[in-house]
């Protein structure tokens, strides 16, 4: 099954129907207008519903409630709601304005089937349901360590049973399997609601397998809406049932208002391989789908983003989220590059992303050995993911074309293509430093990874360190016909969005100007990280006012440290350990007047942070050990050239390399770092222009579009000449 996009063409046609003169809404119950209970008599329709329902009643929409429930638990609603239309049992109960029509009686064969399952029931509380041409078996409330087994048993026996009973079908749900007789399904409904609405346009929204047969019944006019993400026949998806009440009750609202703009959080989506692009792009994270929801914090994000507005092609990436069965990739074209996403299997979080991946390689790479954690169960869901990246890479790039990967989540990517067939150019950026071989010796699948590097046309690093220290490991391990081709290629920042600073600010940057008043500012900006060194920048701090009390309430240090990571260990204590020293510094030199510290713990957009960058005199970046170290790029961007501040940079930092004017700091040294603050706040004018200008000279001409040609150009040029690495 191949879908188009219809990005555009849905939101038309969603305005078209909310405004026809007669518009049918088949809306499924269960996990569409209202969330799963543990059993189906829990799950009731709440107050909200029934506003939403009646709101569009009252806009003249015919509502048919379409669900696959035994009638008994639809006749209390239908008693509430007057002038919804039910289906009950996947059409064989259905009930209209007039009349209602009941099915045959029930089919007495499928009691032999619930008798054999009877006893399994009653041992693991699997819970029978009995419909009339169906039987429900649910699985929800076993408990977890029984499931499979008796999952597996109850399979077992309804495909038995299936093999003599031709005329009854299987149909997979969620937590729950049903044997149901082939005649009846939710066709019935838009077949039913066509024979009593014959001018009506159906619009209908379901989320699991048994919607799709309505939606199937459905005309090239008409749109079906898929709850969740799976295999579909809809064109549109929508994320959870709050998303599905809000559509209802912008369609209420359109419907009866045509100034109401268009329902912007309807997502496109392809079940299968969409169509082949020339670059496709993978990284661990990507921008989110649904508009609205918060853009992701990092230097991966923010200098791959403008990367893909320019070169087009498909950025694709794992949603966070996690799922048994199948995981097809839904596609976003909304806001921005068109994105790929998909959900990866229970475990993965804390296996690959907060186990290998940050557990393990992250401090590993950061120079951290004494917090790294291999563990066998951490390096096989690694394993796992990478091929998962993979397969869903191969789906979407055209032959010949460009496969690009990003950072340290995925270094198996390339052998993972290779193995699956693909012979186009493959590349993949380190945004993170690259340990020397005393420490990649460690990994315990340290050839495997090595060698799994070599099937990648070229490695770009930040630094001309990391690439020494990719090269020593390589050769180590690697016959020298087989060792990757290596580019140093540090990205740049555009400087556009940071020089042009709006002349006023949020809320927050003026609440902040009013606080400071004339004290002068040092702003520290990162993700909550330990590799990023802010208790030694805070220790630096308390240094300075110590050595030089004449500082005391003259000058404010703010950091703002976005929440990252919280679910690994090592990062819920770094967040105790910056607040406990805040506080410390706050109490010892506080006063009534002047808080020395001030910390947030979030996050701020681009704007407000170049505002915040130009506000500050001093901007303080001290990582342990990092990639490069996009603020300092943004900070020196962001200055006003006539009165710069000054950043003070750590030697640690893959920024360093190109930076070498900042006052340059060692953060493991706190006297250092505070006699580094010292000069930097007593810097005269004319020094801080001259190191300014040199700082800019080194970032000059260097963007994000032109890192990414430059990375890409080698790419495809070294494919070309072949560069000893094997297809
Ligand atoms: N950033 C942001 N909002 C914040 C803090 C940081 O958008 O509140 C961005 C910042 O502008 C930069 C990126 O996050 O582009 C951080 O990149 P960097 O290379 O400094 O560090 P990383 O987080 O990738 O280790
Ligand atoms: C660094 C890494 C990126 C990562 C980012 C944020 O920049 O190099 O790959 O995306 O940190 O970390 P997170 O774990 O939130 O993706």
């Amino acid at each position: 099954m191949k879908l188009p996009v219809m990005r555009l063409a849905d939101d038309r046609l969603c305005g078209e129907l909310a405004g026809c003169d007669q518009l049918a809404l088949l809306l499924d119950l269960d996990g569409t207008l209202i969330p799963f209970a543990p059993t189906t008599e829990a799950a009731q329709i709440d107050s909200e519903a029934v506003e939403l329902l009646q709101k569009l009643l009252d806009a003249g929409v015919h509502v048919v409630v379409v669900s696959g429930r035994p009638k008994p638990l639809i006749e209390p609603f239908r008693r509430a709601l007057d002038g919804v239309w039910w289906v009950a049992e996947h059409g064989s109960w259905r009930c209209g304005a007039d009349r209602c029509w009941v099915g045959p009686p029930p089919a007495p064969e499928l009691d032999e089937l619930a008798e054999s399952l009877r006893t399994l029931a009653l041992a693991a509380g699997v819970r029978l349901e009995r419909k009339s041409q169906a039987l429900c078996i649910h699985w929800r409330l076993v408990a977890a360590e029984h499931k499979e087994a008796l999952v597996s048993a109850c399979e077992l026996a309804c495909e038995e049973w299936l093999e003599s009973h031709d005329e009854f079908e299987r149909l997979d749900g969620i937590e729950v399997l049903e044997v149901r007789r082939r005649s009846f399904h939710k066709g019935i409904a838009v077949s039913w609601v066509r024979e009593h609405l014959p001018d009506a346009r159906i619009l209908a929204i379901g989320d699991d397998r048994t919607d799709e047969d309505m939606f199937a019944a459905l005309r090239d006019n008409e749109l079906a809406i898929r709850v969740g993400s799976a295999h579909t026949r809809a064109r549109c998806w929508l994320p959870s049932h709050h998303a599905v009440r809000a559509f209802l009750g912008w369609l209420a609202s359109a419907r009866t208002n045509s100034a109401v703009p268009p329902f912007l959080s309807l997502e496109s989506i392809r079940a299968q391989a969409p169509a082949e692009s020339g670059l496709v792009v993978v990284s661990n994270r990507i921008p989110p789908a649904a508009p609205g929801r918060e853009r992701p914090v990092g230097g991966l994000v923010s200098a791959l983003e403008p990367v893909l507005r320019h070169h087009g092609g498909v950025w694709i990436g794992w949603n966070g989220a996690e799922a048994e069965g199948e995981r097809p990739l839904l596609v976003h074209e909304i806001d921005g590059p068109v994105r790929a996403s998909f959900e990866l299997p229970p475990g993965t979080r804390d296996h690959y992303y907060g186990g290998f991946c940050n557990r393990a390689l992250w401090p590993l790479f950061h120079g951290f050995p004494g917090r790294v954690r291999y563990t066998d169960d951490d390096w096989n869901a690694y394993v796992a993911a990478n091929a998962e990246f993979a397969r869903h890479a191969i789906g979407l790039v055209a032959p010949g074309g460009t496969v690009w990967v990003h950072d340290y989540h995925l270094l198996l990517v390339a052998r993972e293509l290779r193995e699956r067939g693909f012979g186009g150019p493959i590349g993949l950026f380190l945004h993170v430093p690259f340990p020397h071989r005393d420490l990649f010796d460690t990994i315990p699948w340290a050839d495997e990874l090595i060698a799994a590097l070599s099937r990648f046309d070229l490695i770009g690093v930040h630094t001309s360190q990391w690439a020494e220290n990719l090269r020593s490991c390589a050769a180590a391990r690697l016959p020298s016909r087989s060792m990757p081709e290596i580019a140093v290629l540090p990205i740049g920042v555009d400087p556009a969005p940071f020089r042009a600073v709006p002349a006023t600010g949020s809320a927050d940057v003026e609440g902040l100007r009013v606080a400071l008043g004339d004290r002068r500012l040092i702003l520290g900006v990162d993700r909550l990280d330990y590799a990023k060194g802010i208790p030694e920048r805070l220790l630096g701090f308390e240094r300075m006012l110590e050595r030089w009390p004449e500082w005391r309430g003259k000058i404010s240090f703010v950091q703002i440290s976005v929440p990252s990571r919280a679910e690994v260990p090592e990062y819920a204590e770094l967040r105790t350990r910056v607040e406990t020293l805040v506080g410390r510094i706050n109490g010892r030199f506080g006063e009534a007047d002047w808080v020395p510290v001030r910390y947030l713990y979030r996050s701020y957009d681009h704007t407000t942070l170049a505002q915040l960058y130009r506000m500050a005199d001093i901007g303080l970046v001290t990582p342990l050990r990092d990639g490069l170290n996009l603020v300092a790029k943004e900070f020196v961007h962001a200055q006003d050239p006539s009165r710069p501040g000054v950043l003070v940079l750590s030697r640690f930092a893959g920024a360093a390399e190109e930076l070498c004017d900042a006052v340059i700091t060692n953060p493991f040294h706190t006297d250092g770092v505070a006699a580094d603050l010292d000069r930097a706040l007593r810097m005269d004018g004319d020094e801080r222009r001259r190191r300014h200008g040199l700082l800019c000279r080194a970032m000059a001409e260097k963007t994000p579009e032109r890192w990414a040609a430059a990375f890409l150009d080698r790419l495809v040029s070294c494919r070309g000449r072949g560069t000893g690495l094997t297809g």
